[in-house]
């Protein structure tokens, strides 16, 4: 197979994705009955973090190491890379020496620059614009928990960041009705909004957005690099919280979904995360099977 990037959602067709959330269900019953399954043995995977991350340090370095592969953890602050050597070296030299590389990092034209330099595949682990791994979990959570979410209605509450740009992406690739609502702003990048002008619909008014909704999904109000403007925020997206009142505007059987870390009493109450809706541990685990999925893919 030729060279293959997962950048955004895009960088695979619909039908790929598709296969991949199918497999990432097959690998993870497979793990827990005990299969071994190692089909990249000898492989290494670099891991590049520019920014802190719990679930997909955790989620990569393990599937590696179920996969019969090695993963190398890479801080911006220990390598050559945070102190300035150029995307397109960085990309040529660990492409020479391991077999795929993640890059977690800012400026989502860093990680296409890497890319094109690289002769190894690039994996965005979050970039300002996109959070691609994240979604293949996502949808993963919603196929083992209610089949097929082509034509349902999944609503995105605040912020118009990175995980809105890829629920976004995800609307035109697995066919559903994505309901943006954030305060005037904080919309989605219109580029992006508009290369899925046909599923995508903004709101201005939380209530409106949520109703009859199937899904649920929010994000912290200032992502990572935005922490000074924190206060501002809060300020901003008051009325944004989601919480039981909008949770009751959405489906009876509407799940709830959230990336992690959340903010309790922020942009959702305690009663929402903890409760019977919420699906984010599932969600958290799914990180671990679907990104072993995309790693077979990429690499077997
Ligand atoms: N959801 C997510 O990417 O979590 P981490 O920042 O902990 O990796
Ligand atoms: N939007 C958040 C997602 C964290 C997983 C951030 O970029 O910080």
């Amino acid at each position: 197979m030729s060279l293959r990037h997962f950048l955004t959602l895009l960088d695979l067709s619909s039908e790929e994705l598709h296969q991949l959330i199918g497999r990432a269900v097959e690998l993870k019953n497979w793990q827990k009955n005990g299969r071994i399954y190692e089909p990249l043995k000898n492989r290494v995977l670099a891991m590049i973090f520019e920014k802190s991350s719990t679930r997909t340090r955790v989620s990569f370095e393990t599937g590696m190491v179920q996969l019969g592969g090695h993963a190398m953890f890479l801080s911006a602050r220990d390598t050559q890379i945070g102190r300035g050597e150029p995307a397109e070296d960085s990309a040529r030299v660990l492409s020479r020496m391991v077999d795929a590389i993640m890059i977690r990092t800012f400026e989502h034209d860093k990680i296409e620059r890497f890319s094109e330099f690289s002769t190894a595949p690039v994996i965005n682990a979050l970039t300002d614009q996109f959070h691609p791994c994240q979604l293949l979990a996502d949808m993963q959570t919603w196929f083992e928990h209610r089949g097929d979410i082509r034509g349902a209605t999944v609503t995105f509450i605040g912020d118009g960041n990175n995980m809105c740009h890829s629920y976004i992406n995800a609307a035109r690739q697995f066919d559903f009705t994505l309901h943006v609502a954030a305060p005037a702003g904080y919309h989605p990048d219109p580029d992006i909004v508009a290369g899925a002008a046909d599923c995508v619909r903004l709101f201005e008014d939380p209530v409106e957005a949520s109703r009859d909704s199937d899904l649920v999904v929010t994000d912290v109000w200032a992502s990572m690099g935005q922490e000074e403007e924190q206060r501002e925020r809060e300020k901003s997206f008051a009325g944004f919280q989601v919480n039981a009142d909008l949770m009751r505007q959405a489906g009876k059987d509407a799940l709830f979904m959230h990336c992690l870390p959340a903010h309790r009493g922020e942009e959702v109450s305690a009663e929402v995360i903890d409760g019977p809706q919420s699906v984010v541990w599932d969600e958290a685990e799914n990180r671990l099977h679907a990104q072993k999925a995309l790693l077979e893919f990429l690499l077997a």
